[in-house]
């Protein structure tokens, strides 16, 4: 049985991956920033957790939450997308805040709360995308969330490096899935998803550390 940590959990991605550990009978600890959300994770069997990531006072309190835990796998998947942009318009600094705040600045604050947690060579996985490749980039569009999934990618390698012989950190791109944020036109569903990427996590050797992946196991460039 493994114990994982799921970071934003109320639905899409994070919510199935609690649901797929639950299923193969792991002991699961998920976040939520909801009342429903928090619901949703219970109605799995996990343990429950109430953690809003853009808001420093919530984040700082992560590490007493999960006193006593060890995980073997922690994700970081919460995350928004902003306004779906097709060209270079200037983001409102609000807008410019809340998704650099969820999906770069949360992970440098929460990065530090899970490390006294982590099993030896636990798995770390950021749920990036692969939006945030600069040499994958064929167009601007997002370009507000391409930037900040281009910085956690900068922040998993940082934790790569500090964390070597420790943990396995790696940045994921879940593929286009059919979720709130991917909408009903995407590609696959979450299920195929997260299985995938529970796979890619499951082979993890200690020479991935730093690596950035497709769902289904190929690696992606920078
Ligand atoms: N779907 C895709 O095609 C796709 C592609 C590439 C990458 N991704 C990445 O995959 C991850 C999950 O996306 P998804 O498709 O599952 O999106 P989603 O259905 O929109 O879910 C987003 C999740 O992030 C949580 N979240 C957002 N802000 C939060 C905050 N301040 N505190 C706590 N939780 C917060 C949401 O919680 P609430 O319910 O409280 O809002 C929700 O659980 C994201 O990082 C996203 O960038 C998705």
């Amino acid at each position: 049985m493994s114990h994982v940590l799921i970071i934003g959990a109320s639905r899409g991605l994070g919510l199935e991956f609690v649901r797929q550990h639950r299923a193969a009978g792991d002991h699961v600890v998920a976040t939520a920033r909801s009342d429903e959300g928090l619901a949703a994770i219970e109605a799995l069997g996990a343990k429950a957790l109430r953690l809003d990531v853009a808001n420093m006072a919530s984040c700082s309190g992560l590490a007493w939450q999960i006193d006593g835990e060890t995980f073997d796998q922690v994700v970081f998947c919460a995350g928004v997308l902003g306004t779906r942009t097709s060209g270079l318009q200037p983001p409102l600094e609000a807008e410019f805040d809340q998704v650099m705040h969820t999906n770069v600045l949360a992970a440098m604050r929460l990065l530090p709360q899970v490390i006294e947690a982590l099993a030896p060579m636990a798995r770390v996985a950021m749920v990036s995308s692969r939006m945030g490749s600069i040499g994958l980039r064929e167009n601007p569009s997002a370009w507000l969330y391409r930037a900040s999934k281009a910085a956690l990618n900068s922040v998993m390698k940082d934790a790569s490096l500090q964390l070597a012989g420790r943990a396995i950190c790696v940045s994921l791109h879940p593929g286009w899935v059919r979720t709130d944020m991917g909408g009903a036109g995407a590609d696959i569903e979450a299920h195929t998803s997260v299985a995938g990427m529970r796979s890619v996590l499951a082979t993890l050797k200690p020479e991935h550390n730093g690596s950035f992946f497709n769902y289904d196991g190929q690696v992606l460039a920078w």
